[in-house]
């Protein structure tokens, strides 16, 4: 079965409906400010057609893994994009206050979800609770639907359950991604080859080449008997189907510093035991320039190199040649928090850069199953 998204209602029946919106704006937050609204710009679609529906639309998110953590500076933030009232509190008595008050086409956020235990417990009077502030359920979080929690899957049984306009969209871009147009090319960087080897696998069998990059390249090359001095290695390396396959492309130069924070680039077999392998080099973008160019389908998951270190130079001009291959035709699609921070930090405009997923997680996940809770609990 196909889920229902929340734009297949009809207007009429959504005029003065009481909507439970669950989104994902758990967005990083520093000196009690939002430092990156990518999560909320991209969330906000969906809210803007609720409330220009006549809806009354309740949002409901969770923020951070600390539960005394407060949304209250996230709609802040969302006044940038539209009227929010914030309501510090869930399913208590001021938050059923405010929804009784509210009207058509307004716009409330509760607290932080996770500020309830019963929340990640999936437990059900908890999704109760929230279910019975609204008529409908709108799931728009995708960055969480990999988390079988009470307001992801609970809530879905218990209403009316549609996907938002951001659940649509990253849906139909991933199940793109897991059958892409040739020729394809993957990047995925980051760290963690154990989390990511059923991953890794697949995007062998499913894409031409696989650029293995970041700190899953130190494993390639310490799996491959190198020296990789002070780098970062994951607990698992990558097996010999891996290392074999003639689809794996990995940098021919590093960038890599010493201890007392020289950065050079040298080949990976000159590493030494006081080095620290930090991004790709110069000539790891020019052998990958022509993948980049000739490829009809491009995934990437994960910078090149430490960039909240300022070593991003390499994906800088990586998304520059995406960029271009996307101007020439090319379907692009990019996820990972890490990922959209670094491109952002290195000035290429997201605008150039083809569908960016707000998924970590479960953009991963959602690749490598095809399915997940969230999504499932819509179906
Ligand atoms: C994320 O940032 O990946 C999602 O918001 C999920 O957060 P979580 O890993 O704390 O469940």
């Amino acid at each position: 079965m196909t889920m229902r998204c929340v734009d297949q209602i009809p207007l009429e029946e959504l005029k003065g409906k009481r909507v439970l919106v669950r989104s994902d704006f758990n967005v990083p937050v520093a000196g009690g400010e939002v430092t990156d609204l990518f999560r909320i710009k991209q969330g906000w679609e969906t809210v803007r057609y609720l409330s220009e529906g006549g809806a009354k639309v309740i949002i409901v998110s969770h923020i951070g893994r600390d539960p005394e953590e407060s949304l209250e500076p996230v709609a802040r933030a969302m006044k940038k994009f539209g009227p929010v009232v914030f309501i510090a509190d869930l399913v208590g008595p001021a938050a059923r206050g405010a929804v009784e008050a509210m009207r058509e086409g307004d716009i409330l956020l509760l607290e932080n979800l996770r500020r309830d235990a019963r929340e990640t417990e999936n437990d059900e009077s908890f999704a109760r609770e929230l279910a019975s502030l609204a008529e409908l359920y709108v799931d728009d979080a995708f960055a969480a639907v990999h988390r079988a929690h009470a307001s992801i899957v609970g809530v879905a049984k218990l209403l009316p359950a549609y996907a938002g306009l951001l659940v649509r969209d990253e849906i139909r871009e991933i199940d793109a991604a897991r059958d892409p147009a040739h020729p394809s090319l993957a990047i995925l960087g980051g760290a963690k080859f154990e989390t990511k080897a059923p991953l890794v696998k697949l995007l062998l069998e499913k894409y031409d080449n696989l650029f293995l990059t970041g700190a899953l390249a130190n494993d390639v090359f310490k799996a491959r008997g190198l020296s990789t001095g002070r780098s970062l290695i994951s607990k698992e390396l990558p097996t010999a189907d891996v290392l074999g396959s003639t689809r794996l492309l990995v940098p021919i130069d590093v960038t890599a510093q010493t201890s007392d924070g020289q950065a050079r680039v040298k080949k990976p077999d000159e590493v030494g035991a006081d080095d620290k392998v930090v991004d790709c080099g110069p000539d790891t973008v020019a052998m990958l320039a022509p993948y980049i160019a000739k490829a009809q389908f491009i995934l990437w998951n994960g910078p090149t190199g430490v960039y909240e270190e300022g070593f991003n130079s390499y994906t800088h001009q990586i998304a520059e040649l995406v960029a271009k291959a996307r101007e020439g035709g090319a379907q692009v699609v990019i996820g990972g928090g890490d990922t959209i921070a670094a491109i952002e930090a290195s000035g290429v405009l997201q605008e150039r850069l083809g569908f960016l997923s707000t998924g970590g997680g479960a953009m991963l996940e959602y690749l490598l199953k095809g399915t997940l809770p969230g999504i499932a609990a819509l179906q």
